[in-house]
């Protein structure tokens, strides 16, 4: 039987992380937390993507891709978590598991941060627990699948 596949996505300015609001988000590039979320799928014995875009079309077009193919998403938008509704619409047509991801803790910051898109329409949230969040989001993943 084929081996069933999370795919992470990543959104807009995470390719920053290391250098952006070391504060806010850690100093780990993106490259560190693909690379625990790829050891964490790997532990679990599922296979693993990752598609990482600053264009909204490209993440819409990713989850797409994904519907019939990939067993679960795990998907950090960035700030198109916050007003990307047709990443939502693209996500609500998927049939898998979706865990929506975030370094940060979004309910505790700016009230425009509050709002996710993504939440609707996903089995559940990871949020606040910095690069840890990664491995979590892939167990949440696993775990939902196999419940699948
Ligand atoms: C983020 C939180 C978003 O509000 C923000 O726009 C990001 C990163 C996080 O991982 O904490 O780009 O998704």
């Amino acid at each position: 039987m084929a081996v069933p596949i999370v795919l992470l996505i990543s959104g807009p300015n995470l390719t920053l992380l290391g250098e952006r609001q070391p504060e806010i988000y850690g100093t780990l590039t993106l490259a560190d937390h693909v690379e625990t979320a790829r050891q964490a799928a790997v532990e679990h014995g599922l296979g693993f993507e990752h598609l990482q875009s600053e264009a909204e079309s490209d993440l819409v077009r990713a989850i797409h891709d994904a519907r019939g193919r990939v067993a679960a998403i795990v998907i950090n938008a960035g700030a198109l978590t916050h007003y990307g509704w047709s990443i939502h619409d693209a996500l609500a047509a998927f049939a898998g598991p979706v865990v929506e991801l975030h370094l940060s803790n979004p309910e505790a910051r700016e009230p425009w941060r509050r709002q996710s898109v993504i939440a609707p329409v996903a089995d559940g949230t990871i949020a606040g627990f910095g690069g840890l969040g990664y491995r979590l989001a892939i167990d949440a993943a696993a775990d939902l699948i196999q419940g699948s």
